[in-house]
């Protein structure tokens, strides 16, 4: 069990996450075979990987030995998918985010790993069942999905679907151990998984604030940064992509509840082509670099209380689907986003009651049903 069945990593695609999952593995002194459609693709995923080695290089946390190690003998890249999975134990799929592309590459990943292989999705949104069920071998399918930058961010929420078999979420929650990584076993396929979930309305409020003018983006990040946030909210969602924040969005709206339709404000950013850094534009002007949050704008129109009662309120309905507990709902959290305590700990002082007013306020004002304290608020039910 555990590292020792382990010894060959397959991951395909060397994008943005595959390439740090790659390294990642490689680091941890697996053979990794790593695959993209082109060789262009190919060698721009092998270059960021060895740009990021050679700096853990000259920082001394890798010797010259391991570096050599790591190029020479460890990483094998190959545009060939047979060639790709032929000898894996486990497969990381990490391509982009297109159910029919996924079910494609599934098909293709079982007819061409050994039987014994893992078949691993880092997917943020499509469900491991669905993903499962393109294969042969549905209990040995699983999600692993690391968070960005791969490298730095420790989490790593391991998913069950719905025939994902014990062994299965074992072995994979022992390689995240085996890689450095922090795993939290998720163990329902729900929409979010854990800290995209418990993030989900917060989005929803904040879209709230801005479509009635309450407070301005920078006002609202100047605010939670003061509170402890490591960055503000709409300048995170800058650079992650605000097409992509918008497509979050629709998907929570069609799987989760219509309260997630994108806002306003977004719309009209997205339809003026502002999409955020990529684009110089989104909620920050980014064309004369990056944006810096004025503190002072820190305002009292905007309460970071609210935001933790929703990420307190949904963390309940996880645990009453039987998604997590309270304890991993803090870990994922820590471990994905750099906060110093999660959204328990910080809100084991409140008061039941005024968690509950909170909750059916916030719904009242801005007519979402999304913010209803669940029946485990009410009872305080969150106090561990
Ligand atoms: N970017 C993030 O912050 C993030 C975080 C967590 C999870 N994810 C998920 O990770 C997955 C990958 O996202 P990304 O941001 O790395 O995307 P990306 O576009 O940066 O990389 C995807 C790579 O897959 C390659 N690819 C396409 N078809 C392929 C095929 N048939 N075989 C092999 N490679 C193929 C592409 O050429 C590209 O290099 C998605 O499912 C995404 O939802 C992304």
């Amino acid at each position: 069990m555990g590292r020792s069945d382990i010894r060959v990593v397959s991951v395909i695609g060397a994008g943005e996450m595959g390439h740090g999952i790659a390294e990642v593995a490689l680091l941890a002194g697996y053979k990794v075979f790593l695959r993209d459609i082109t060789q262009e693709f190919l060698e721009k995923g092998v270059q960021r990987i060895n740009d990021s080695l050679e700096k853990f290089l000259k920082k001394g946390k890798i010797t010259r030995d391991e570096y050599e190690k790591i190029r020479r003998e460890l990483l094998y890249p190959c545009t060939d998918m047979r060639k790709a999975v032929e000898q894996a134990d486990l497969v990381i799929e990490a391509v982009p985010e297109i159910l029919d592309l996924k079910m494609e590459i599934f098909a293709q990943m079982d007819k061409f790993a050994p039987p014994h292989a893992l078949l691993a999705s880092n997917t943020s949104s499509i469900s491991i069942t669905q993903l499962s069920k393109a294969t042969d071998r549905k209990e040995k399918v699983l999600g692993l999905h690391f968070f960005n930058p791969v490298v730095i961010m420790k989490l790593v929420e391991v998913v069950r679907g719905q025939y994902s078999s014990e062994n299965t979420m074992q072995k994979g929650y022992d390689f995240c151990l085996s890689i450095n990584k922090v795993p939290v076993r998720v163990e329902k396929d729900v929409p979010g998984f854990i800290v995209n979930r418990i993030n989900a309305p917060t989005h929803v409020l904040r879209g709230c604030i801005l479509d009635k003018g309450i407070a301005t983006p920078e006002e609202i990040d100047a605010t939670m940064e003061r509170f402890g946030a490591p960055m503000g909210p709409c300048k995170l969602l800058d650079y992650v992509g605000l097409d992509v924040h918008y497509h979050v969005l629709q998907y929570y709206a069609k799987n989760l509840h219509p309260d997630y339709e994108p806002y306003r404000t977004l719309e009209e950013k997205i339809k003026s082509g502002h999409l955020g850094k990529k684009t110089g534009k989104g909620f920050y002007d980014w064309s004369h670099g990056k944006p810096e949050i004025d503190i002072s704008k820190a305002t009292d129109k905007v309460d970071p209380n609210d935001f933790l009662a929703l990420q307190v309120n949904e963390a309940t309905k996880l645990v009453e689907m039987g998604v997590c507990s309270l304890m991993d709902i803090d870990t994922a959290m820590v471990n994905a986003t750099n906060m110093r305590i999660g959204p328990i700990e910080a809100a084991q002082d409140i008061d039941p009651v005024e968690m509950t007013r909170r909750l059916e306020r916030l719904a009242e004002q801005f007519g979402k049903e999304i913010f209803l304290p669940t029946g485990s608020v009410r009872e305080g039910r969150y106090r561990l």
